[in-house]
């Protein structure tokens, strides 16, 4: 879809609301937690809103200006928005899209009998979208808010609506997926000061009607495809889990040991730099080094010490070494006999060898037979690591072969590992080494750990481990 075309044709047929105006006419299918909430905040931002939900005891007390759910200032706002004649309600979907511009879906998904998501509310409300389309003239916005698996609004919903409208998606309507974030209990304020507006769309005239409705509260909104909006839905919830699940094996821990938890994370949220800030959230490749294998071992073992089981900090090697096995699968999948490393040590800027994941890396391809060279910035084949040789044969004698053969390996120039390999694997992202593989990047095979390029190459023989 051009973007800018289909802009053009559109303009004239839906007049976009400037910042303020607050004259797009909205309805909202399922007026459930979240739905209840979408639909007394845009009237409360000027919007006239159609509600619809297949239980008419809420569509009847919000018609009252009652709120079918316990949530702070909510009644408040939906006797107003009925009051000032912005909020009807309706068991009609086609109705409420036929008498609207914008169409906000907040059905349930609950968990299907496997595990999954289960789409049956989404389905049957995308038809009855549909059949609203299809006594429609003019241009339409369906804005996705259920939280779904990546790629279910396009595969899932949008083939509904096109069946039971008969129209298109791009040319008669637009989807945009706009996940929701607000906290039951603090959900109205959360709506006027949210943490981040994210619309995902594959349609900008889409998008911007969306951010517009938005602009009053979140000048900003997040664009993004729609298959990343609904993942970040799904991360988010998945990282506040192990927030809280973290947070509460620390105050297990500490409890018998007599320490006050809350004194401790008190301390550790003020480290904004290391510890509530993006380092070590991005996908990438196993961690190691002197302490991070150390002391989770040590924490796991003053855990088991006090009889407190902590199966998440317990889960966190094992996690680590399928990182280290994904690497060597990829590696074993290029049916590459030599295998050049660019990076040796955990991480770059240091000859630290001690619990590098690379070593465990390369002495699974020396077992197999393959040829294995290296480079380092930091490590070159007379630099002083025989302490660390000695360190690496103590604490994990399975890589003596590697550790023996290392002086072998090392070469002084990152083209000499390029040259000499079949597959090159890349553990760290440093301008030097960017740039040694960027010039490259058309003839040699790359297996990237860290993610070398924003922009992903699209080059057949280029692989990341988790992108
Ligand atoms: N509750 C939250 O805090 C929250 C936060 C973010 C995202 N979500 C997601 O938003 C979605 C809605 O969550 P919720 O908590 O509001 O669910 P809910 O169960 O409270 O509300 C869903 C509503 O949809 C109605 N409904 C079902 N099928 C319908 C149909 N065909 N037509 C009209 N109405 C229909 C139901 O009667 C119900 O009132 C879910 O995907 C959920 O995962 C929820």
């Amino acid at each position: 879809m051009n973007v800018l075309a289909n802009t053009a044709q559109f303009q004239h047929q839906f007049p976009v609301p400037r910042q303020g105006e607050g004259s797009s006419k909205i309805s909202v299918i399922g007026l459930g937690y979240v739905g209840a909430v979408s639909m007394a905040c845009l009237s409360s931002l000027g919007h006239r809103v159609v509600g619809v939900d297949v239980d008419p005891v809420k569509t009847e007390m919000i018609a009252d200006g009652r709120s079918p759910i316990h949530e702070k200032n909510l009644e408040e706002l939906l006797s107003t928005g009925v009051a000032d004649e912005l909020i009807t309600t309706t068991g009609d979907i086609s109705d409420a899209v036929l008498k609207t511009d914008v169409t906000f879906v907040s059905v349930g998904t609950p968990t299907a009998p496997d595990g999954g998501c289960d789409f049956k509310y989404i389905r049957a409300a995308a038809r009855a979208i549909g059949e609203g389309l299809s006594r429609k003239q003019s241009y339409h916005v369906v804005v996705m808010r259920c939280s779904v698996p990546p790629a279910s609004t396009l595969s899932v919903m949008v083939p509904e609506i096109e069946k039971a409208s008969g129209k298109s998606m791009g040319d008669d309507f637009g989807i945009c997926f706009n996940p929701e974030f607000l906290r039951e209990g603090t959900a109205v304020a959360d709506f006027n000061a949210p943490p981040k507006t994210v619309i995902g769309a594959n349609d900008w005239f889409a998008a911007e009607i969306v951010a517009d409705i938005y602009r009053p509260v979140d000048a900003n909104p997040i664009m993004t495809t729609i298959e990343v909006a609904e993942m970040v839905k799904y991360v988010d919830n998945v990282w506040h889990a192990t927030k809280v699940c973290f947070a509460n094996e620390v105050g297990r821990v500490c409890k018998p040991l007599g320490v006050d938890s809350h004194a401790v994370m008190d301390i550790f949220v003020e480290d904004t730099k290391l510890n509530l800030s993006p380092y070590y959230l991005k996908p990438g490749f196993a961690y190691g080094g002197s302490c991070l294998p150390k002391e989770v071992r040590a924490v796991v073992h003053l855990a088991e010490q006090v009889g407190v089981d902590t199966p998440l900090f317990s889960s966190l090697a094992a996690t680590n070494n399928k990182q280290i096995e994904a690497a060597v699968d990829l590696i074993r999948l290029s049916g590459a006999k030599r295998v050049g490393f660019l990076g040796l040590a955990f991480k770059a800027g240091t000859d630290d060898l001690r619990e590098s994941p690379i070593l465990e890396v390369m002495n699974r391809l020396i077992e197999d037979g393959c040829d294995v060279t290296a480079y380092d910035p930091a490590i070159k084949p007379d630099t002083r690591v025989g302490n660390q040789f000695e360190y690496v044969r103590n604490v994990c004698p399975h890589l003596e072969p590697t550790v023996s053969a290392l002086p072998e390996l090392l070469r002084h120039q990152g083209v000499s590992v390029i040259d000499e390999s079949d597959v090159v694997v890349v553990t760290q992202n440093t301008p030097e080494i960017r740039q040694i593989v960027a010039a490259r990047l058309e003839r040699a095979k790359i297996i990237d750990l860290v993610r070398l390029f924003k922009v992903t190459p699209t080059f057949e023989n280029y692989e990341g481990i988790g992108w």
